[in-house]
């Protein structure tokens, strides 16, 4: 964290003009409150880059760079935080106190090396066990499902038998019981003391992006509970951002990936030649998964989970969390079949390749359950379910007049619904005239994006939004905090953010600067600076800011939207009560009930 005293920072910052400081690096133009230029952290030609005097911050709309003074000078001087302090400071007279250094930590680096030949070494047991006399069991269960020899080795299966004897083996080896019990395969009880973790199980090395063992899973070769074990989570091995298959998935050369639900799943389809199926593991679809997919997704993601109830709200889960990191979801359906695994079984390679073809557009998709859930021939919810089929169309597709028609055109074919209504709906919302952050801009085809505009991309855009109109207008936090805390933020790094502007907030003083300084990491930094950007959207318009009557009326949905999002994520998680539940339908129509102002 930070080396000096907040004031002490405070007072280097006060005494060095931002405008100053990155004009001695940069041709600054002067538009308003705000200075733009040519941003020196990325190519450009077209000045995106842009340096608010009043905020006494930098950010760059195109790289997304952004931050205080001090972090321009890290970036531009590659320079440490403290370093970048001290030239401040020399810069504009403050004597600094000496500072202490932060000792290295490589034993942290050492043990993870160790827990990772650890998790190694017992897939390599398992593997040998299940090509010993000892292994013919999971050898004949691998085989009742169709697994091949080569498919085997290529996921290094094996099989843990009901005398162990992995714990022993890793002993022998000469690893330490701290760094055996810390990598999550073996455990540990008073009564027993260090024990296998498996036990008469077909079992599974999972692996990360790079092809590194970093867990194992196990699964029942008969009935029992529970079906599929996994490791515990460890320094090496967090589940949330784990996918099985990932590493081969990566490499594929095939169009899109194939996202199932599980183990097997994934092996069957890689068996069947479809080399780009991969599993979230062991845990529904997160956000956390979905924000390591832009750097392994270019085009899209086939989403080919179980054909059942919960397989189908998996699905719904998953492609607002797709959508939010702009990856386009297609949705496979199984059936009749349960699982992708089943279909291959029965289907055959070239039937499931028929199914890939006639995937659905997440949308229509999303609309169909919609639908499904609609009393289509009561007039009331009719209605009500038009409405939302063609608002969300304008909101996500408003700013691209051409797709917006073809999803129309789509709509009303799906759904038999006429065209010329359908028309006078869009019209009718586009001169309601929805704020522009909340219509969705234009996505640019298939270009690659920048690492930084991966993790922009990841983070929930509404949420930065109310950040941001909360940072601007403090009288909204009195009618907002009833509805939204800080808990309702995700990922992490934002309710962070919102905790810190809540409690500024409560203190009626907003100080961005003493927000952005609390995170380090640079990724954090240009995600929490980019709320106080939020709207700044576009360059070329000087009068680029929101007018508070355009935020007014859009904030009874935002806020409803980011409600309802936070809910699902608990919902995913198992810990609404039923009480949850009822108070969450309260609160929802309470803010649908409520109009906001600025
Ligand atoms: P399923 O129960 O749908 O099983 O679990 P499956 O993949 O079709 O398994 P098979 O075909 O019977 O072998 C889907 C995934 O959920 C996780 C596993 O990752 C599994 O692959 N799971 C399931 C667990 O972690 N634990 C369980 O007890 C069950
Ligand atoms: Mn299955």
């Amino acid at each position: 964290m930070a080396y000096y005293e907040d004031d002490l920072l405070d007072k280097v910052l006060n005494a060095n003009d931002i405008v100053d400081v990155v004009g001695s690096y940069v041709q600054l133009q002067r538009k308003g409150n705000t200075y733009f230029g040519l941003c020196p952290f990325h190519g450009e030609k077209t000045a995106s880059f842009s340096v608010s005097q009043k905020k006494q911050m930098f950010y760059c709309f195109g790289c997304h760079k952004g931050g205080s003074a001090f972090n321009f000078l890290m970036e531009m001087e590659n320079i440490t935080f403290p370093e970048a302090v001290e030239k401040l400071a020399q810069q504009g007279g403050i004597d600094l106190p000496k500072r202490e250094f932060t000792p290295e930590q490589a034993r942290k680096k050492e043990t993870r090396d160790n827990l990772q030949e650890i998790v190694n070494e017992a897939a390599k047991y398992y593997y040998t066990v299940l090509q010993s006399d000892e292994g013919k069991r999971g050898r004949e269960y691998f085989e009742k499902r169709g697994l091949r020899e080569e498919t085997i080795k290529k996921f290094g299966l094996g099989f843990s038998t009901m005398k162990g004897g992995l714990y022993e083996h890793l002993k022998a080896l000469g690893y330490s019981d701290d760094n055996i019990m810390k990598s999550g395969i073996v455990s540990f009880s008073e009564k027993d003391g260090f024990r296998d973790k498996f036990w008469n199980r077909v079992m599974f090395p999972i692996m990360n992006d790079r092809g590194k063992i970093i867990a194992l899973g196990g699964r029942v070769t008969g009935d029992g509970e529970p079906k599929y074990l996994n490791s515990s989570e460890s320094d090496i091995f967090y589940k949330r951002k784990t996918f099985y298959g990932l590493n081969f998935a990566r490499k594929s050369r095939l169009k899109g990936k194939i996202l199932c639900e599980g183990y097997m799943d994934v092996i069957s389809l890689h068996q069947a030649g479809f080399d780009n199926a991969m599993a979230a593991l062991g845990t529904a679809f997160t956000e956390e998964h979905s924000r390591m997919l832009p750097g392994f997704v270019k085009d899209l993601v086939y989403l080919c989970f179980d054909s059942d109830g919960p397989g189908r709200d998996a699905i719904l889960r998953a492609i607002p969390l797709l959508d939010d990191v702009g990856i386009r979801a297609k949705v496979i359906d199984m059936s009749p079949h349960k699982d992708p695994d089943e279909f291959i079984k029965e289907k055959g390679a070239d039937a499931f390749r028929e199914r890939i073809e006639n995937a659905e557009n997440s949308f229509l998709f999303e609309l169909k359950c919609k639908a499904d859930k609609t009393d289509r021939s009561d007039p009331t919810e009719e209605s009500e379910f038009q409405d939302y089929a063609f608002t969300e169309a304008f909101l996500r597709y408003g700013s691209d007049p051409m797709t917006l028609n073809v999803f129309v055109k789509s709509i009303c074919q799906k759904f038999d619904i006429d065209g010329n209504l359908a028309k006078d709906k869009i019209n009718k919302l586009s001169r309601e005239r929805i704020p522009r952050q909340m219509v969705k801009p234009k996505e640019e085809g298939e270009v690659k994006l920048s690492k930084a505009e991966v993790k922009k991309k990841g983070i929930s855009k509404k949420q930065t939004l109310l950040l941001h109109y909360l940072s601007e207008y403090h009288s909204l936090y009195g009618q907002v905090k009833e509805f939204i805390t800080p808990l309702d933020f995700d990922p992490p790094t934002l309710r962070r953010a919102a905790e810190m502007l809540y409690e500024q907030l409560e203190k009626g003083e907003v100080n961005p600067q003493s927000i952005i300084r609390e995170f380090t990491d640079p990724e954090e930094t240009q995600i929490v600076t980019g709320i106080f950007f939020e709207t700044l959207t576009d360059v070329e318009n000087e009068d680029a800011t929101e007018k508070p009557e355009e935020v007014a009326k859009g904030l009874t949905q935002l806020v409803r939207s980011i409600k309802e999002e936070s809910i699902s994520r608990e919902a995913a998680q198992n810990t609404l009560s039923f009480q949850d539940k009822i108070n969450s339908k309260k609160i929802l129509e309470a803010i649908s009930n409520t109009r906001f102002t600025v």
